[in-house]
C-alpha cells in the first residue's frame, strides 16, 4: 500500500498522528524512545499519574481482539490524566450496519481528541487520519498486515534498555513474516535506528518476495539465521490472516522453526528473546525459552505503557 508519509507530521516536523514507523526520521524515533524513558518510572510511583493530557478525551476503537495493546493504551492514557472511552465494537452501532466513517463522526461530535484504532484492514488508520477534523489525532494500534508501530517502538525500547544502542547489533525476526504487521514496522524502525544487521528467518511460504529490498537478510534455516545474533524476535503464526495451507502443521513448524534452548546456542551468549505476544507455546517458542532467563516478553508488556504515553503525548503536543 502507499504510505502517506506527510500525514504523520505537522508543518513544524512534529509528530501529529502515529500511523507507521515507515517514513519517520531517526531523530523522531529516538525522541519517542527518549520520552518513553522519562515515562517509564511513572508506573512505579505511589501516584501513577502525570497531568499532561488532563482535559483531553481519548477513544479506543478496537475492531479486532487485543489484550496487551488495548489495555496498555488505556493505562497509558489514564496515566497521562486523559479521559478514556473504550468503545465496545461488539455492542456498538457498527454491528447494526453503521459505517466506520459514521461511527467516527459520531465520536467526533462528542469532542474526542484522539482515536486509537485497531482494524483488520491494512490502511485503515491512514484512511481515518485523512478524514478526521484537523484537531483530532490518530494512533495506529495495528492495521491488517500493514503496521503496528507502537509494538515496534516498544520492542526497540526493550532492546535499547538491554543493549544500550543499536549500532553494533544483529537482530533476527523469526516466524510468520508474511502476515506480520509487527515485522514490517520493526524492519522500518530498526533500519532507521541503525542496527548493524537485520535478518528474517522463515519458510519460503511465510516470507514476502520483496523482503530483501527492505535491507534485511533472508534465511530459511533457523540455525544459520540465529548465528551470533544479539536479539531474537519470535512471531506467532497468524492463522486468521492466512488463506490456504501455507504449512504442513503446527508440529512440523515447531520442529523446523520453533525456538528452543538448543537452537539459542547458535546465538550470541548474551542474546535476548522477544515476542510481541500472544505467544503460542510449542508452536513458535518452547516454554523453557519463553519463561527462561533470556526472555524479556513480560518486560515488553510493561514498556508498552511508557511507549504509548510517549506517542500520545507527542501527538497531542504538536500544533495542528
Ligand atoms: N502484540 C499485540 O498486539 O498483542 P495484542 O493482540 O494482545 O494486543
Amino acid at each position: 500500500m502507499t504510505v502517506h508519509k506527510n500525514l504523520q507530521i505537522n508543518k513544524e516536523g512534529r509528530l501529529k498522528h502515529f500511523l507507521s514507523t515507515e517514513g519517520l526520521s531517526r531523530e523522531l524515533l529516538t525522541e519517542i524512545l527518549d520520552n518513553a524513558e522519562n515515562f517509564a518510572g511513572v508506573g512505579e510511583r505511589a501516584v501513577k499519574k502525570v497531568p499532561l493530557l488532563r482535559g483531553k478525551t481519548i477513544a479506543n476503537l478496537f475492531f479486532e481482539p487485543s489484550t496487551r495493546t488495548r489495555t496498555t493504551f488505556e493505562l497509558a492514557a489514564k496515566r497521562l490524566s486523559a479521559d478514556v472511552l473504550n468503545i465496545n465494537i461488539e455492542s456498538s452501532a457498527t454491528k447494526k450496519g453503521e459505517s466506520l466513517l459514521d461511527t467516527l463522526q459520531t465520536l467526533e461530535a462528542m469532542h474526542c481528541d484522539m482515536f486509537v484504532v485497531r482494524h483488520a484492514n491494512s490502511g485503515a488508520a491512514h484512511f481515518i487520519a485523512s478524514l478526521v477534523s484537523s484537531g483530532v489525532r490518530i494512533v495506529n494500534a495495528g492495521d491488517g498486515r500493514h503496521a503496528h508501530p507502537t509494538q515496534a517502538m516498544l520492542d526497540a525500547f526493550t532492546v535499547r534498555r538491554h543493549k544500550g544502542s543499536f549500532s553494533g547489533l544483529k537482530i533476527a525476526i523469526v516466524g510468520d513474516i508474511m502476515h506480520s504487521r509487527v515485522a514490517r514496522s520493526e524492519i522500518h524502525a530498526f533500519n532507521t535506528l541503525g542496527v548493524k544487521e537485520l535478518r528474517v528467518i522463515a519458510p519460503k511460504t511465510l516470507i514476502p518476495a520483496y523482503m530483501s529490498a527492505l535491507g534485511v537478510k533472508v534465511f530459511h534455516n533457523i540455525d544459520a539465521g540465529l548465528k551470533d545474533v544479539d536479539a531474537v524476535i519470535m512471531l506467532r503464526l497468524q492463522n486468521e490472516r492466512m488463506q490456504g495451507a501455507l504449512l504442513p502443521s503446527a508440529d512440523e513448524f515447531f520442529k523446523m522453526y520453533g525456538l528452543t534452548e538448543k537452537r539459542l546456542e547458535n546465538a550470541h551468549p548474551d542474546v535476548m528473546v522477544l515476542h510481541p505476544g500472544p505467544i503460542n507455546r510449542g508452536v513458535e517458542i518452547d516454554s523453557d525459552v519463553a519463561d527462561g532467563a533470556r526472555s524479556v516478553i513480560l518486560e515488553q508488556v510493561s514498556y508498552g505503557i511508557a511507549i504509548r504515553m510517549a506517542v500520545m503525548s507527542m501527538c497531542m503536543g504538536g500544533s495542528e
